[in-house]
């Protein structure tokens, strides 16, 4: 590991290989988190202006196959619930549960629909309605960056966990999302560009006001009626 760095207290961020990070910490309440799926998507031109305009990043080739089932058991084992974005990329590695989450893009043009996360839970699946090209106007600055609005709400999916985990950090939006709402983070990122990326973005989100985990409508609605 090359350089493990405190945002604040109850936010730690590492420049590192999960594979060997993972095993020396201890177990979060969940993992949140969005791995490489495997389908070339670094480096890739964008083809919508909104996401950070038609931007070329660099290619450094995290995607070109998915992670091995040996990080995939990793992530089953160091949190006690899980949010997997490109779940649909691994589905032959986690066992069947209902709670499937969809982000709806609100895009009907060539490029895919929306995207899905698979989680631990076995609640009713759930769609997020956000417009991606509406929302990126201010420019990603990863490749696959998450909207934050997105990795908000995969978090409150879950029953309020207070520990959160991403071991696929990027430009850090699980952390931005996770201080947004109060709640202690632990990133890993082993790209130095990226890893600097989220500390600025986390640090920044730290010292914005914060809307804390108040509970969603949604969630209040699930707790009443989830089977
Ligand atoms: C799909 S991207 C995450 C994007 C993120 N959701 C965001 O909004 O910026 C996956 C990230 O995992 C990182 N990565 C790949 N293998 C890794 C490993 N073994 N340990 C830690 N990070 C890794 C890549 O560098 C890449 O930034």
């Amino acid at each position: 590991m090359s350089r493990v760095e405190t945002i604040a207290e109850g936010v730690t961020l590492y420049l590192g290989d999960c594979r060997e990070i993972l095993p020396t910490l201890a177990k979060f309440d969940a993992v949140v988190t969005d791995p490489p799926y495997g389908i070339g998507k670094d480096g890739q031109k964008r083809t919508t202006g909104g996401h950070g305009g038609r931007k070329a990043y660099e290619f450094k080739g995290w995607d070109k196959e998915r992670p091995d089932p040996e990080i995939f058991s990793m992530l089953l084992q160091c949190g006690a619930k899980h949010v997997i974005w490109g779940g649909n990329y691994f589905a032959d590695l986690f066992p069947p549960t209902g709670k499937w989450l969809v982000w709806d893009k609100g895009q009907r043009i060539s490029q895919s629909d929306g995207e899905l996360a698979w989680t631990s839970e076995n609640g009713a699946l759930r769609i997020f309605d956000l417009n991606r090209v509406a929302l990126m106007t201010d420019g990603a600055q990863h490749p696959t960056q998450k909207p934050v609005e997105v990795m908000r709400w995969s978090i409150q999916q879950l029953n309020h966990p207070k520990t959160i985990i991403d071991p696929f950090m990027g430009s850090g939006t699980t952390g931005v999302a996770a201080v947004d709402l109060g709640l202690s983070f632990t990133g890993i990122e082993i790209d130095p560009q990226y890893f600097d990326i989220a500390c600025r973005r986390i640090e920044a989100a730290f010292n914005a006001p914060r809307l804390f985990a108040e509970p969603t409508q949604q969630t209040q609605a699930q707790e009443a009626f989830e089977l």
